[in-house]
């Protein structure tokens, strides 16, 4: 059960598969009692969002969840899959984009389709699971660098270099945009300004900037004004859509050869309709209403720095994922979430060890347009009272919640 088995029993149903009730919103349901939830990534608050809703319902009601059966290559072709994918394209100011069936699956797929054993990939060693995985399918070599070290960055190029001057392969560079668990941001234009000495393409995970990122949100790379020199962009649906799927954006050519080269999409289901016409109505919401974004940010404004100014660490966050670190043992951070939960109504992520280095709690929070700046002041004084309380030994006794244990 990996690193985090060990507490599997302990925790079931409270640190892990939490079940939270009630409609998507700042405040939900957690073993029933109502809470203050900063663990959705419904960054726009679109999950809920009226006019959303209402589309989702028509969609499902006209088509049902079957349509269109079959994958897209031989049966599951609509003109509405076009439709979304030729909106993508023209809001990411790329030529085309194509859809993705779960941006995990996508992305493994991405990787695998644009390398052959002759090419060498040069990423991050922060990447998130869907990159790995892909690379795990990579036949050719690959070198890692040190989260956004531009200095080992460069090194790794040399080297990946060196091999395809041999193999007369092509280097491909991934990166995030923003980085999912710490909310730091990866140094496209750093990464892009390389350009110059050497040749290679970058493949950028967008999952979290897509909708979050940039005037017009349509990503990292339009924040960091280089999302013309990207060669190809991935964005979620199920972050700041709040739906399921994904895309990717690219020129003509890549795309068309993703098209017949991405197994994952190639040998499974087309997305269903009202999944396709509920992303088209999120879509037009993302683009049309700016402010939408706008609270999404007065609410991540209010947040860090409130939590700065009552002294807390939230690292290099330049987007809206709000990490706070403490120092603690595993066990302190079972109590604090309890405390969190059960006494200040405040239900966050915990991430601890292997994720984040040994004696570091990482606390996790996902502001969304639905929370309020009362939301945020009680939240930061919740965090004061319990930094209070760990600094005063508090949490180092106690016990864990006993919740039945499907298995
Ligand atoms: C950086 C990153 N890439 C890809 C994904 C996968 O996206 P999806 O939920 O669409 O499978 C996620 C979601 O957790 C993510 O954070």
């Amino acid at each position: 059960m990996g690193p985090l088995g060990q507490y599997a029993d302990a925790g079931y149903g409270y640190y892990y598969f939490p079940k939270l009730e009630g409609e998507i919103s700042n405040h939900m349901t957690f073993r029933g009692k109502k809470c203050i939830i900063w663990s959705l990534n419904n960054y726009l608050g679109l999950a809920n969002h009226p006019e959303v809703r209402k589309v989702d319902a028509e969609a499902s009601e006209r088509w049902g969840l079957g349509a269109p059966m079959g994958a897209r290559m031989m049966s599951g072709e609509t003109i509405y899959h076009e439709q979304l994918e030729h909106e993508l394209a023209e809001f990411e100011k790329k030529e085309a984009a194509y859809l993705l069936n779960y941006g995990y699956m996508g992305m493994v797929s991405i990787i695998d389709s644009l390398l052959d054993r002759h090419d060498v990939v040069v990423y991050d060693s922060d990447s998130h699971a869907c990159i790995l995985d892909g690379l795990r399918l990579h036949m050719g070599k690959r070198f890692v660098y040190p989260h956004n070290d531009m200095e080992s960055f460069e090194k790794q190029l040399t080297r990946a270099q060196k091999i395809t001057d041999q193999t007369g392969g092509g280097i491909l560079v991934i990166t995030e945009g923003v980085y999912g668990m710490i909310g730091d941001l990866g140094n496209l234009k750093g990464i892009l300004a390389f350009k110059e000495k050497y040749n290679f393409r970058l493949l950028v995970d967008d999952a979290h900037g897509f909708g979050t990122m940039g005037p017009t949100g349509a990503g990292t790379g339009e924040a960091q004004g280089v999302m013309d020199n990207v060669d190809v962009h991935f964005g979620t649906f199920a972050k700041a859509m709040a739906g399921i799927g994904a895309f990717v954006a690219s020129d003509k050519a890549i795309i068309k050869t993703l098209a017949f080269k991405m197994r994952s999409q190639i040998y499974a289901k087309s997305l269903p309709m009202p999944m396709v016409i509920g992303s088209m109505k999120r879509l037009e919401l993302l683009r049309n209403r700016p402010e939408l974004r706008e609270k999404l940010w007065t609410i991540v404004r209010a947040l860090q720095a409130g939590l700065i100014e009552k002294g807390f660490d939230i690292g290099k966050t330049a987007s809206p994922v709000t990490p706070v670190l403490l120092k603690g043992t595993p066990f302190e951070a079972t109590q604090i979430v309890q405390d969190l939960r059960e006494n200040f109504g405040v239900f966050c992520s915990v991430v601890i060890y292997p994720v984040v280095p040994k004696g570091v709690i990482m606390l996790r929070l996902i502001p969304t347009a639905v929370h309020t700046l009362d939301d945020v002041k009680i939240t930061i004084d919740s965090f004061s009272a319990i930094q209070e309380n760990l600094k005063a030994g508090k949490y180092s006794t106690g016990g864990i919640p006993d919740v039945a244990d499907p298995f």
